[in-house]
């Protein structure tokens, strides 16, 4: 146990016209440093997240968390990218700065603001979190490489259509007890299963409501070693961290494997001497039901090609045995890919600080695992989280 999250923010998800990604991070960071009950000047390093890659114009965005105070003034920002994991690298690299002893007080921002242009746009945008040489013809923008993805599982293990159903259902359901969700609705089962005008497929056998949405938003951590955490109001440990990063071709690897989340889960746990139902819940990557579907399988809840019984049998639900996504997931709460990682990580540090909003917190919440994955299975990253005391 190296380092602890101290304090955090999280504004609402959604179509935020009116904010800018610039906004979008000063608010952020104010409200973090504020939360975690320090000063501005007390920051020593920051790192903001964000993917971009054309959402907006404004592509430099380091300096823009100085905007938040004027004591920020000549701290050292780096804004940091690694496609949908963007959140968690820039917090991986907020940690590492403060093993290396080089700051006691980190700031992470991870912003996203993607709805200045349209889906089809956006899509365009996400694309390049492929290999381009190979798959960026693909049509329907990312959703069309995990349509790929869905074809091949169905191909393999069977047509898993109700099981990816159930899974946006209870996204949905989830998502409409947490305020900063995009969606805050339910939705009901035969809708999601039915294709239909409202909801038509999108790539392969994903259909809309298989998909994560279009999403603005941010969310910021403030990082610090254990030893001033102590003295601190909030504190929820790292009990174990893991980053690995696979090929990026898919044509190199057996891409319903899912090897790569595989090991960094394996690493994470063994590290933190846990098995994975020691964990009170998970908040996993679920850019598409698909992904999360396998991601079960990844983190070795069940079998290979056995992922729909998570779900079928009520593991995954709030009240089954290992919670998958009660904030709603990338699913409900939305995507905003930059700030997705630091969100699951808030997401979390609310749910074991007995803070999450009613309706959402569990009531036994005492340790946490976060997955975040860019692009398809690439680069992966787990966190397990704990109460320091
Ligand atoms: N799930 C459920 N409903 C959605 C939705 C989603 N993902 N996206 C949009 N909607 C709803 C809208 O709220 C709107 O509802 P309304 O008619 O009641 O107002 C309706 O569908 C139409 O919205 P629109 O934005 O025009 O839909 P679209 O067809 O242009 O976009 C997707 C839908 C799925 C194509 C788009 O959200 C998308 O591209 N998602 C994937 C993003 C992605 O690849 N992220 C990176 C993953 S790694």
């Amino acid at each position: 146990m190296t380092a602890c999250i101290v304090g955090w923010s999280h504004g609402k998800f959604g179509k935020l016209d009116g904010e800018t990604s610039e906004s979008l991070v000063v608010k952020a960071a104010t409200e973090a440093i504020a939360h975690a009950g320090i000063e501005p000047r007390d920051v020593d390093v920051i790192y903001v997240g964000n993917m971009n890659g054309g959402f907006v114009r404004q592509e430099f965005h380091s300096s823009l968390a100085l905007q938040a105070h004027p004591d920020l003034r000549f701290k050292p920002s780096t804004r940091v990218e690694n496609a949908c994991a963007t959140g968690s690298a820039a917090i991986h690299m907020g940690l590492n700065t403060l093993a290396a002893g080089k700051a006691r007080f980190v700031l992470v921002v991870g912003v996203e603001k993607m709805t200045e242009l349209n889906s089809a746009q956006a899509g365009e945008v996400l694309i390049k979190a492929s290999y381009v040489a190979e798959e960026a013809n693909i049509e329907a923008g990312f959703a069309g490489i995990f349509g790929k993805i869905t074809s091949a599982y169905f191909q393999r293990y069977g047509d898993k259509s109700d099981a990816l159903a159930r899974i946006a259902v209870k996204a949905h359901k989830n998502g409409s007890k947490n305020p900063y969700a995009h969606f805050q609705k339910e939705f009901a089962y035969e809708f999601c299963r039915t294709p239909s005008d409202k909801n038509p497929f999108v790539a392969g056998p994903l259909k809309r409501t298989d998909c994560s949405p279009v999403t603005d938003g941010a969310a910021a951590v403030v990082l610090a070693d254990v030893q001033t955490a102590l003295g601190l109001k909030h504190a929820i440990a790292f009990r174990a961290t893991e980053h690995v990063n696979d090929f990026l071709p898919m044509s190199k690897r057996d891409i319903i494997k899912f090897e790569g989340p595989q090991l960094a889960w394996k690493r994470a746990l063994a590290s933190a001497k846990l098995d994975l139902l020691d964990l009170s819940f998970v908040e996993s990557h679920d850019c598409f039901t698909s992904a999360e579907l396998i991601e079960y399988e990844a983190m070795g809840l069940t079998a290979p090609g056995e992922g729909e019984r998570a779900i079928l049998e009520g593991w995954v639900e709030r009240d089954g045995k290992l919670p998958v996504n009660v904030s709603g997931g990338l699913k409900a709460k939305g995507h905003p890919v930059g700030a997705t990682g630091v969100s699951m990580h808030v997401m979390s540090a609310m749910q074991l600080s007995g803070s999450a909003p009613a309706g959402m917190q569990l009531p036994k919440a005492k340790i946490g695992g976060v997955f975040n994955m860019g692009g398809a299975a690439v680069a992966n990253y787990v966190s397990i989280l704990e109460p320091l005391r």
